[in-house]
């Protein structure tokens, strides 16, 4: 269901509407209304998403690429439906392209993994950002040292900007694979991926792109990005956990061993020797997790139902307001302040401690994420011990945000 061809216009979207599909928003904690702006670690679900996963165990339930069945066939159908929805959103030459993992980090490792043990030797390096996800570090730094080779970093500025500057002479010929996130979980920054990826291709290095926190809010284009590796996960983009989608290009992905072995990524076997599948197989040991497949395609269904230019235009309005509001507290500062951003803002109260600031806001009804975000170099950077954090999805009102300054308010009255 390509359905942001219903809006081929920009449209404006109806925000009660949206909410009154998500049935977890209309929850109650401590007596209050659920306000919920923790999205950037997961985002809630609506009832197209919960009716995948409930039809799929009550209607078809049953393994796939493996039966001659019936059910076995409408289940392949329906995850493999799925893989062509993803391989839609992102614009992926092939669906072949889109590997099914368990969410960004495991689509991270398995590069990390196949690509190291393929290219990767003594001497060479790998070229990450100061802002990434630990997800997008440890797997670089785990294979770094497995192979002799050193992890790079493209430093970061106070506003919370790459400092691109640096980045040509970063990108010297030891340099194997770069490695940036588009949006920073923690700082909202966009990275400019485009700009990164062609000066990198200048030098014919690889890129990956960490897209866990964009997919659900900007459109993904991977062959106008030209990107050579991509991950993302469902649930942070109104799917379910457990599943997400690497896309490499065929060329890459043709040239890389499997990640792990077992059913299904195998062609032949035989005790002298195992023949691969081809892709995406290759890279899909085992039963996956189907029911979550399935219903990550729903999301990416109604994601297009929305239409994502829409959504983004949408956020970005609410972000903006958020921004606006949050400055009228004299006692916040923001951590991060980057000219492009979405998402996601991180701010300090006071000398409060971040956890603090959380406890009261939740005692409010009101859900935020407080501490490090998985982001510890990020932290040592700014020379703090993390931050309180709210990070918007398409269903969040001015009025949340407004519930969020009076929270702030509170909190500044109760620990000062
Ligand atoms: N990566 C998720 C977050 O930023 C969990 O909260």
């Amino acid at each position: 269901m390509p359905a942001n061809f219903i809006f081929e216009t920009s449209a404006q979207l109806d925000i009660q509407k949206i909410r009154a599909d998500f049935p977890l928003l209309a929850t109650q904690v401590y007596g209050k209304p659920l306000v919920y702006l923790d999205n950037a670690a997961t985002t809630q679900k609506p009832e197209l998403v919960l009716r995948a996963i409930q039809d799929y165990y009550t209607q078809y339930n049953s393994n796939v690429h493996r039966g001659v069945h019936y059910l076995s066939q409408v289940a392949t159908t329906a995850y493999e439906d799925a893989r062509t929805k993803v391989a839609a959103f992102i614009n992926a030459k092939h669906t072949h392209e889109v590997i099914f993992t368990r969410g960004t980090t495991d689509g991270i490792n398995l590069v990390a993994n196949c690509f190291g043990r393929k290219f990767l030797k003594a001497g060479d390096s790998i070229l990450i950002s100061a802002i990434e996800h630990h997800s997008n570090i440890v797997p670089w730094q785990m294979i770094c040292e497995e192979r002799g080779a050193t992890l790079k970093v493209i430093p970061v500025n106070e506003k919370g900007e790459l400092i691109l500057e640096e980045l040509d002479e970063l990108l010297d010929d030891t340099v194997k694979l770069v490695a940036v996130t588009y949006i920073s979980n923690t700082l909202g920054t966009i990275n400019p991926v485009k700009e990164i990826i062609t000066r990198a291709h200048q030098q014919d290095i690889p890129v990956l792109v960490d897209a866990a926190q964009a997919a659900p809010h900007l459109p993904l284009d991977v062959q106008e990005l030209d990107v050579d590796f991509l991950a993302f996960s469902s649930h942070k983009m109104y799917g379910p956990t457990g599943i997400g989608a690497l896309y490499g290009k065929e060329a890459w992905l043709n040239q890389l061993p499997p990640y792990q072995g077992g059913g299904d990524m195998i062609k032949s076997v035989s005790f002298k020797k195992t023949t691969y599948n081809e892709l995406p197989f290759k890279f899909e040991a085992g039963t996956p997790s189907i029911a979550e497949g399935i219903a990550f395609g729903a999301a990416i269904d109604y994601l297009q139902i929305l239409g994502i230019p829409n959504i983004q235009e949408a956020e970005s309005q609410l972000y903006a307001y958020a921004v606006d509001a949050l400055q009228t507290i004299d006692e916040l500062r923001f951590i991060g302040e980057a000219k492009h951003r979405a998402a996601s803002i991180s701010f300090l109260v006071g000398d409060a401690h971040p956890f603090d600031v959380g406890e009261i806001l939740d005692k409010q009804g009101i859900a935020v994420r407080t501490g490090h975000h998985c982001t510890e170099p990020i932290m040592q950077y700014f020379n703090i011990p993390g931050t309180v954090r709210a990070s918007i999805a398409i269903y969040n009102t001015t009025e949340e945000i407004d519930k969020l300054v009076a929270g702030i308010k509170k909190a500044v009255t109760l620990l000062s």
